[in-house]
């Protein structure tokens, strides 16, 4: 490196560099830790030593993992956590977990618990089509291009017959491409839009494969058009990409009971007044959008967490299910709620773009794991785990929020983050555990508890 900022010692102050750094991806990765830890960190020696503690021990695995990515350093850990005894359509899974927020896991596994003895989570497919498109500009009659398309919409189909044959033959593959006309909305605006299953895959990179090679033949057969004007021949391919909104790619979970049977002393209400209360607090969600926000991010506590533990893209489920939220024009909360003839019906209908082979699901050791763990679901009954989950979460975080409050468990979960905060012993915890049990805990209240253990000592 001939850059001046990498002749600093390791002493050197933490005044950020001035000059950009060249051909950084090139280093190795000591080298890569190297130039951070001279550069952003004052103690440079615990800094490099605290990058490399996060190493995998095996050599094998930490390189699978670091090609992952580029400009990797070292390993970021989350916990990966299960809930048991999740019942959905009779079976029961033990679900992996990857999240970073205490009180997750403990609700999903409170919800799961509590509706294992009323019948668990019946979930439903309720469609696996997902969509991408060539956008395109042509300047010219729209019907011209139409008739265009018509006549070779099957030349199209076998252009790209190599790449989806695979596909075909696990039932899956491009099912209809069509012209689609936006010349209202941008001047010459065009889509050809793909449609397709993937089966058990996510199929991202087999969507884009098709898409590029669908928008390369699709520009030579215009330039070659003969009944074309020269300037009809032109055609700009703008992009070729999948669309991440795959509202026809969703499934639904739901759980029921009879109103009696969400009776729970701790409530301090009756079940009707709790099913009652419940069932506002979802209407609030549907009307209000600052409320909608936080009940659908509670949703996707749980959806995340399984997300990616199977190793799935969980930025594109988030970006779909947000979008869904607003399919109206408003955003609204997901999930459902009915009360009915003495019944009790909650559900969640969400779209998810998932799979189950592929990608990272059969790359990444704790994804294998956790798939595993599942019992090697299809792409489908991976939707249906994920989304009971998703219901599982919104169930246990709503109850808490219309019966004791959200923060007495949150708390309880967080104290533990406290105490290791306060680096707190093991004799410290255990008394400071059975001391909040019954008191309001907050950072000042801990703080103050283990400094009067230890002035005491
Ligand atoms: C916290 O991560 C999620 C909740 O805020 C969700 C909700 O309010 O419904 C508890």
């Amino acid at each position: 490196m001939n850059n001046e900022l990498n002749t600093k010692t390791p002493s050197a102050s933490v005044q950020m560099p001035t000059i950009p750094v060249k051909g950084f991806s090139k280093l190795s990765k000591i080298e890569k830790i190297d130039f951070l830890v001279r550069n952003y960190f004052s103690n440079s020696d615990a800094a490099r030593i605290q990058f490399k503690k996060f190493w995998h021990a095996d050599e094998a695995i930490q390189r699978t993992i670091d090609e992952f990515s580029e400009n990797t350093l070292t390993n970021f850990s989350f916990p990966l956590g299960v809930v048991p005894n999740v019942l959905i359509n009779n079976k029961l899974y033990c679900v992996p977990m990857a999240i970073e927020e205490s009180s997750v896991v403990a609700a999903s596994a409170k919800a799961a618990n509590f509706w294992l003895t009323r019948g668990g989570f019946k979930a439903e497919i309720l469609g696996l089509k997902k969509v991408g498109q060539v956008h395109f500009i042509w300047n010219g009659e729209p019907l011209k291009l139409q008739n265009l398309f018509n006549k070779y919409k099957n030349e199209l189909i076998v252009s790209v017959s190599s790449l989806t044959s695979n596909m075909e033959k696990r039932g899956g593959g491009m099912l209809d491409l069509r012209l689609v006309d936006r010349t209202h909305d941008e001047p010459g605006y065009f889509q050809l839009l793909g449609e397709f299953n993937t089966c058990d895959a996510m199929g991202a990179n087999f969507i884009n494969s098709v898409l590029e090679t669908l928008g390369r033949t699709w520009k030579n057969i215009v330039m070659g058009e003969v009944s074309f004007t020269d300037s009809e021949k032109e055609l700009q391919v703008v992009m070729a990409i999948l669309s991440n909104y795959t509202p026809e790619c969703r499934v639904r979970s739901t759980v029921e009971c009879s109103i009696e049977e969400l009776n729970d002393p701790s409530f301090e209400m009756s079940a009707q007044e709790f099913a009652e209360k419940f069932a506002r607090a979802i209407r609030i969600s549907k009307i209000d959008v600052t409320r909608a926000t936080t009940h659908n991010k509670g949703i996707f506590n749980g959806i995340d967490a399984v997300v990616i533990a199977t190793g799935n893209d969980f930025r594109a489920v988030e970006a779909c299910g947000h979008a869904y939220a607003a399919r109206d024009g408003q955003y609204r909360g997901l999930s459902d709620v009915e009360i009915k003839d003495g019944r009790f019906r909650f559900s969640l209908e969400v779209p998810l773009a998932i799979g189950s082979v592929g990608g990272l699901t059969s790359l990444h050791p704790m994804a294998k794991l956790s798939l595993d763990m599942l019992g090697r679901p299809g792409a489908e009954d991976l939707m249906k785990v994920v989304a009971s989950l998703g219901l599982a979460q919104n169930f246990g975080a709503v109850r808490s929020l219309v019966t004791s409050g959200i923060q007495k468990g949150h708390m309880k979960m967080h104290l533990m983050n406290i105490l290791n905060h306060l680096e707190a012993n093991e004799a410290e915890r255990e008394r400071a555990k059975v001391y909040f049990e019954n008191e309001v805990i907050s950072f000042k209240s801990v703080r103050e508890y283990i400094a009067g253990l230890r002035n005491y000592v």
